[in-house]
């Protein structure tokens, strides 16, 4: 298998890592605005190819990771549903945009879109409950005052509606409230609420779900990944694991 990675930060290089150790990938393709970052992984593992031609890489790719921008969702996404080959998102506020949206899930006719859980605990159960139907849905997000840029003495409550709206207003918390919403009641009715805490310094993401299946309570107290401390290290194992899954004939939890 050869896997194309658009995106060689945080969670990108973890990728890039899983695919070295998996015996199934033959090459890993980079893709990034900063050649530097490329060559620092092509001089870690050797697997790793730059993009010089993204048309004839995209005729060898069976999988491409997206794990750069929503920019780039935009820019590639569709490019490698055409060209047939699977697609894991990372950046999954871009599919708000609902135009975006139905464009990806009507090319992908012949290949798959992966949406990973990421930072999130439970998204898995929330998924299945929904099947029954959702009655209340609700993410409550806590985070330190320097992942918010803000300045407050006292936990504060910054945001509490809906995740259409959180996810215009707190474009950084955009990722979470869009995959929850995606896999439960929808971007109108899936509450969010966020709440700057001076008093911890991790990202708590707390999942609430009531429906006929019954109730779910799922909490991630995140620590950032070991490269760049804005974002979760779980959303970056969350990638590896999903392409580890893709690569494997046992799936588990899923
Ligand atoms: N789903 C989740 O739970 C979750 C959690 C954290 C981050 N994310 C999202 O995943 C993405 C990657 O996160 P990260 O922490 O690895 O970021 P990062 O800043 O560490 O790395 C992103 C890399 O992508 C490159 N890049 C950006 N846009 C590009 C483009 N259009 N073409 C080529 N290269 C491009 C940048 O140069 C950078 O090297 C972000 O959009 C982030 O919001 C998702």
């Amino acid at each position: 298998m050869n896997v194309l990675v658009i995106g060689a930060g945080s969670i990108g290089s973890t990728v890039v890592k899983e695919c070295q150790g998996l015996e199934r990938v033959e090459n890993c393709y980079v893709l990034d605005h900063h050649d530097a970052r490329i060559k620092e992984l092509q001089d870690k593992y050797d697997k790793v190819r730059p993009v010089n031609d993204l048309e004839c890489v995209l005729q060898k790719v069976e999988l491409a990771v997206e794990s750069a921008s929503q920019e780039a969702v935009k820019e590639y996404g569709k490019k490698v549903l055409d060209a047939g080959a699977d697609l894991v998102i990372m950046s999954i506020g871009a599919l708000v945009d609902e135009q975006l949206r139905d464009a990806l899930y009507s090319a992908a006719k012949n290949s798959r879109i992966y949406l990973p859980t990421g930072a999130l605990c439970g998204l898995d159960a929330v998924y299945s409950a929904s099947e029954a139907g959702v009655t209340k849905v609700t993410l409550t997000t806590r985070k330190p005052p320097k992942s918010l840029n803000m300045d407050v003495e006292e936990t504060t409550v910054v945001f509490q509606g809906p995740a259409r709206e959180a996810v215009k207003k707190f474009p950084k918390n955009v990722n979470v409230a869009a995959v929850l919403s995606l896999a439960s009641a929808g971007f109108d009715n899936t509450e969010i609420k966020l709440i700057c805490d001076p008093n911890i310094d991790q990202n708590i993401h707390e999942i609430n779900f009531k429906g006929p299946a019954g109730e779910l309570i799922g909490t991630s107290k995140n620590l950032p990944s070991p490269d760049n401390p804005g974002t979760s290290y779980l959303a970056a194992l969350s990638a590896a694991s999903t392409v580890r899954k893709i690569c494997s004939n046992v799936w588990i939890g899923v």
